[in-house]
């Protein structure tokens, strides 16, 4: 098991520290940022916080209610939703919350909307990150759970109790995953999602101690 080695923590000075959960449907990011959550909280002197996009904002409403409804909005339209949502929540909640020095976990961010967005409507991921960038802030560090579709399948069948339409959810899934496959961005961690829930949490914890050593290494050398 590879942890406590990338090099590739996101160099900031700001006060707090964000990270994003990513992946496909049924990756298992939202049951370990919980679990990362409560550890950071209850066994750490750090403070964290958990949040999630789409929002629970009037934009994230509206993209919820689209998603899940049979007309779709046009690629365009989601892409700009999804924008706006964003920018609210960084304003709002993301920006004060690493100027208060917390710990900001969030469940999806922009490259959610790099990978579903360019499949939804061919548009290129590069234009999609420097509109995302413009404003919203590089996370210190991104995991990528990478899961095989049929483990995600399972997963969102047993663990939810869900049966969806297998053949339209397995194509999705599959395109999806190509997407964040082939994503390269510095601060980028990719984790062996397909392991036990319980040494999935143990991959990132790693990470996620090797980062703050790093850090307060460097605020104590300034
Ligand atoms: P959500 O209810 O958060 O599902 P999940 O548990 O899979 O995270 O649904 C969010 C859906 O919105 C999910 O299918 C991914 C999609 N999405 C985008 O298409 N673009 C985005 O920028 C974001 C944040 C989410």
């Amino acid at each position: 098991m590879e942890t406590n080695k990338h090099p590739a923590f996101s160099e900031s000075t700001r006060k707090g520290s964000l990270f994003a959960f990513e992946g496909i449907d049924g990756s298992g990011k939202s049951t370990i940022l919980k679990k990362i959550a409560s550890w950071l909280n209850d066994e750490t002197q750090h403070e964290a916080i958990s949040s999630f996009e789409p929002t629970d904002g009037p934009h994230g409403r509206k993209l919820r209610e689209a998603i899940s409804s049979t007309e779709r909005l046009s690629a365009g339209e989601e892409l700009e939703l999804f924008r706006l949502d964003r920018l609210e929540h960084v304003t709002n909640l993301i920006l004060p919350s690493l100027d208060q020095g917390m710990m900001v976990l969030l469940d999806r961010y922009y490259y959610s909307s790099i990978a579903y967005q360019s499949v939804h409507g061919s548009i290129d991921p590069e234009e999609i990150h420097s509109m995302m960038t413009a404003f919203a802030p590089t996370p210190n560090l991104t995991f990528l759970f990478d899961v095989d579709v049929d483990t995600a399948l399972d997963r969102i069948q047993t663990l939810r109790n869900h049966t969806p339409d297998l053949l339209e959810k397995r194509e999705n899934l599959v395109t999806v995953k190509s997407a964040f496959d082939k994503m390269e961005y510095p601060e980028i961690v990719r984790i062996d999602a397909n392991e036990a829930l319980e040494e999935i949490f143990e991959d990132v914890r790693g990470y996620i101690n090797s980062f703050l050593r790093a850090k307060s290494l460097f605020s104590n050398a300034r």
